[in-house]
């Protein structure tokens, strides 16, 4: 059988102060009317059952998760007690999986990201599953790259060896989990590298075999974890119990890097990961100068600027500045230059007022 699992545990730092622990990224309508979650669960529509479809995310944000996504039963929506990053999040879904089959293939995608050709996803995901069902490989979802970002894994092509409903599929020479900026731009520059999507695909054999490899501590917790399962105690109770004492790694990290069966498939729909808010200009109206006005927001004399007001009839005006992000919430207002909004995130952590 074939499931999809959804990780929407992150915390969406980098676009406070509109996103927050309890309503970050995925929960917003950062690109589109619905939030990022809800397009991800309405874009599976026809790849996967209501019932196959899972999402992992944290206790503070199970119930808004359940609530944008009334098309899932509210039991396939499972809460961390603690964040743990990604590796335990897929070790998770991987005994949840085998739970409802041990020999089930089920792809890992993020929450948040933004992609408008749903049948060309669809497509694409189809052969994926296809490829980790046919053989023991880590499939991943490459994206051509488009400059040497340094916030993305890298995966370096290998010898195409299949083709799956006119997609290719090339073996991975090697994994690399957000590279610096140099190493980026060769990469880029080779035009032998994608851009790892964060999408995954794999059988819970296989998956479980590179837990087993590379990440044994985590391998055998989660061992725990499949037991407790299998004797049919509660869910809450067993993360309640084990969550806490996983590794806190990224999938990144803890497999692919490491492992020497990843395979990856191109991307053939549009992509983007909206990673931070300059990255909102690609995907709303601008006005002539290039702005981007959310809410009641007025530029003059200014270009490039990002303004979003919550919509309460404060009207947020800026005259002659260009290239500023201005986001106003009822608790907080950002002012910053776009070339420093890397540094939101770190504002957040000094603040700590990401609440
Ligand atoms: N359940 C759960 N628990 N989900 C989590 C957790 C966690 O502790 N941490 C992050 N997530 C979710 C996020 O909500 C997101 O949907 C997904 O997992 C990926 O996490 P990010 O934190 O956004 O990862 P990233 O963007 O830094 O890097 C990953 O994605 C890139 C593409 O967007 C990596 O896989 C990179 O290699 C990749 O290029
Ligand atoms: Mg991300």
């Amino acid at each position: 059988e074939k499931f999809v699992v959804i990780m929407a545990g992150g915390r969406g730092e980098r676009f406070w102060p509109q996103s927050r622990l309890r309503r970050p990224k995925h929960l917003l309508p950062i690109v589109g009317d619905k939030p990022m979650l809800t397009q991800t669960v309405e874009r599976l529509e026809g790849l996967a059952p209501a019932k196959n479809i899972l999402i992992i995310t944290n206790a503070e944000q199970r119930d808004a998760v359940v609530e944008v996504c009334p098309m899932l039963p509210p039991e396939n929506v499972i809460a961390e007690p603690v964040g743990r990053d990604t590796a335990p999040a897929v070790g998770l879904a991987m005994e949840l999986v085998r739970a409802r089959d041990p020999e089930g293939v089920f792809a890992m995608l993020p929450a948040d990201h933004v992609i408008h050709d749903a049948e060309g996803f669809r497509r694409v995901l189809s052969a994926a599953f296809e490829a980790a069902a046919k053989e023991p490989v880590l499939v991943t979802i490459g994206v051509e790259p488009e400059f040497p970002a340094t916030g993305f894994g890298y995966v370096h092509k290998g010898e195409q060896y299949s083709e799956i409903d006119g997609l290719p599929v090339f073996r991975v020479q090697r994994f690399v989990e957000k590279p610096d900026l140099e190493t980026a731009k060769s990469y880029v520059e080779s035009g032998e590298y994608y851009w790892n999507a964060g999408m995954f695909v794999w059988t819970v054999p296989t998956v479980d075999a590179a837990f087993a490899a590379h990440s044994p501590t985590l391998h055998t917790a989660l061992g725990k974890i499949k037991d407790a399962l299998a004797a049919k105690e509660s869910i809450v109770e067993i993360l309640a119990r084990e969550y806490p004492t996983l590794d806190k790694i990224s999938i990144d990290f803890a497999l692919m890097e490491k492992a020497d069966n990843v395979v990856t498939m191109p991307s053939a729909f549009d992509w983007d990961d909206v990673g931070e808010w300059p990255a909102v200009s690609r995907h709303h109206k601008q006005d002539a100068a290039g702005n981007v006005i959310k809410g009641a927001g007025w530029v003059e004399q200014g270009s490039g600027n990002i303004v979003f007001s919550e919509n309460d009839g404060h009207l947020l005006a800026l005259v002659g500045v260009d290239d500023m992000i201005v986001v106003r919430t009822a608790d907080a207002t950002l002012v910053c230059p776009k070339s420093k909004a890397q540094e939101i995130k770190k504002l957040v952590k000094e603040l700590g007022a990401h609440e």
